[in-house]
């Protein structure tokens, strides 16, 4: 008995060894081949910062982490403005780069088909199916046809009007009829308008302030916000949990699942009324919902869109689906946490807030609201956004892959003396735009790491020259969507009241801005909680 336990004890003790050998060697030649393909030199991590496990571990010397661009965005391109990352055991060989034009060139995206987003990239987004964002190629091309046309002046004048609604609801609340309001932290209040402006400009909901929309008619059913709010914040956990662990009797994973599910039954409930509605086969007056509700909401829109393709253009129910829950998920975090940050910069310097304050006065006046042809007239308002964007990239890396051998062009750089230069890519190479070292890049911005809103006074609103919503076909659909949402909301919330930092005791100013208008990374980039006080401007008299 112990003889035959020896042996199999020493077999196995052989087996393991030789698995273990083996592992080993390949996980080294895997390096090895990783630093043939990219031949340029960086870091080299245990782990990819962007995959499983990599982006779960904390920042060490052996794993580069998801805030590595962040933490050393002081020393990462101080050689050259591309460096490479390629990890040991898992992840794949990446190029991260600071440069603009290396940007342009791999944002082409689904058209000259060299550089496509990979799938592992987006596999948060296709949890839901299929969509706009994590398609390539000719899928892609699909998508955006019909989602293209639904981003239309229809759309942008309900985003207007409806913000303005919610903010005449807001100041109507109890909370807001004190002359001092302290919202701990801000984000309270710009994720409940981002998802509220959604889910009436994108679905037609009825929702208002005091009351959210719900998923169904009965008591039972969540609010639209709350499941989103739950399905938004357990993203990662339903992309890395194992199936077993999902299935656990723990309340966090039920009541995921429950928001998902309560969520996914109200869009098909909802798209099928809409498309009976399109098709004339109900009435309008049946559509209970609808009341008082514009029709231009995206999801008709883009219901409309599909059905006026031919068949093979059509989206089918499951990539409309997918597509909505894309935007809310695109569209919610990302415009939320730049208004919240936009709030928290202009808390922080009180002199670009008055300068910004006394704009929006010299286009509106003491008593008129901002209607929708004021827009572009708010250009200040409009830059201290944009400017926060440009420091706080909602969207901080884009991630492309090689699908061939390629070149990508470098200009010469008079600034830094750098020649022009040409990096050669192999196939299976991923290349990631790095939004936090392009948009704190000195080439491109005098003095990087200041809040200026000024940078952007005297550029058009689609300026080529701002990149947080990314260049080139693929760049951001809902980039005037963001915009107009944010320029109306700060408009009438700082012409009646002026943002102040919340301090706690003995805290400067600067210590405020320290630990708060800094990066928090999720799945995308906000800043962290930002109290605030909203104190009652008196009317302004002109
Ligand atoms: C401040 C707010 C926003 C920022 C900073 C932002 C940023 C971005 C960026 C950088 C991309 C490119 C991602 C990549 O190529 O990997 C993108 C794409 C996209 N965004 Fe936004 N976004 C914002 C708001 C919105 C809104 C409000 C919506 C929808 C209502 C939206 C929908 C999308 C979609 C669908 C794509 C994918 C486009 C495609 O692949 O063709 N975004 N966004
Ligand atoms: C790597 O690049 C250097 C110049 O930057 C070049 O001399 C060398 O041949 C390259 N090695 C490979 C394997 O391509
Ligand atoms: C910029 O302003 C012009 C004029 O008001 C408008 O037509 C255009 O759609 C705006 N673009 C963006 C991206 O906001
Ligand atoms: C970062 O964001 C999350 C929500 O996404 C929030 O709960 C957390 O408090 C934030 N961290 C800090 C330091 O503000």
């Amino acid at each position: 008995m112990s003889l035959l336990l020896g042996t199999w004890g020493d077999r196995s003790g052989y087996i393991l060894l030789s698995l273990f050998a083996v592992l080993v060697i390949s996980r080294i030649l895997k390096f090895y081949n990783g630093l043939q393909v990219v031949n340029v030199s960086g870091y080299r991590p245990l782990f990819g910062p962007l995959g499983f496990p990599g982006v779960l571990l904390p920042t060490r010397w052996w794993n580069v982490g998801l805030d590595v661009h962040y933490r050393r965005r002081h020393d990462m391109y101080k050689e050259s403005d591309y460096i490479s990352i390629v990890p040991f055991i898992s992840g794949k060989p990446q190029i991260w780069t600071n440069n603009l034009d290396v940007a342009r060139q791999i944002e082409g995206g689904g058209l000259k088909g060299v550089f496509h987003k990979p799938l592992e990239s987006s596999a948060a987004l296709r949890l839901w199916g299929t969509n706009l964002a994590a398609a390539n190629g000719e899928q892609w091309r699909r998508h955006r046809r019909v989602m293209g046309p639904a981003f239309n002046q229809k759309l942008y004048r309900i985003v207007w009007k409806k913000t303005q609604e919610i903010y005449r609801e807001m100041v109507m609340t109890p909370e807001w009829t004190n002359e001092v309001v302290p919202i701990r932290p801000v984000q309270s209040i710009t994720f409940k308008l981002a998802l509220i402006i959604l889910g009436s400009c994108g679905f037609g909901l009825p929702g208002t302030w005091s009351e959210p929309p719900r998923t169904q008619s009965n008591d039972k059913a969540m609010t639209v916000q709350g499941a989103l709010r739950i399905v938004a914040d357990t993203v990662q956990l339903t992309l890395f949990a194992p199936g077993w662990l999902k299935a656990l009797p723990i309340k966090s994973f039920k009541d995921s699942q429950n928001a998902y599910r309560q969520l996914n039954d109200f869009m098909q409930d909802q798209i099928n009324l809409r498309k009976g509605f399109i098709n004339g086969q109900i009435a309008p007056e049946v559509e209970g919902s609808d009341e008082g509700v514009d029709k231009n909401n995206l999801l008709n829109l883009l219901i409309q869109a599909s059905e006026d393709e031919e068949g093979k253009y059509q989206l089918k129910d499951e990539e409309l689906i997918g597509n909505v829950f894309l935007l809310l998920l695109a569209g919610h975090e990302t415009t939320a946490n730049a208004l919240a940050g936009t709030f928290g910069f202009l808390a922080a310097d009180g002199k670009i807030q008055q300068e910004v304050y006394e704009s929006i006065i010299e286009v509106l006046g003491p008593e008129r609201d901002p209607d929708f042809e004021d827009y572009s007239k708010l250009n200040k308002v409009m830059a201290s956004f944009i400017e926060t964007v440009r420091l706080i990239p909602g969207g901080h890396v884009l991630i492309r892959e090689a699908g061939e051998d390629t070149i990508i062009d470098i200009p010469a750089d008079p600034k830094s003396g750098k020649p022009k230069r040409s990096l050669p890519l192999r196939k299976g190479v991923q290349v990631v735009v790095d939004m936090i070292g392009l948009h704190r890049n000195p080439r491109y911005f005098d003095d990087p790491e200041e809040y200026r809103p000024s940078r952007w006074f005297h550029l058009p609103n689609d300026s080529e020259l701002f990149t947080g919503f990314s260049v080139g076909p693929r760049a951001c659909i809902g980039r005037k969507f963001a915009s107009l949402e944010a320029v109306c909301w700060l408009s009438m919330v700082l012409r009646d009241w002026e943002v102040q930092p919340l301090l706690t005791e003995g805290e400067t100013i600067q210590e405020w801005k320290e630990r708060t208008l800094v990066p928090n990374f999720s799945l995308t980039l906000g800043v962290c909680d930002v109290p605030v006080r909203f104190v009652k401007r008196p009317k302004a008299t002109v």
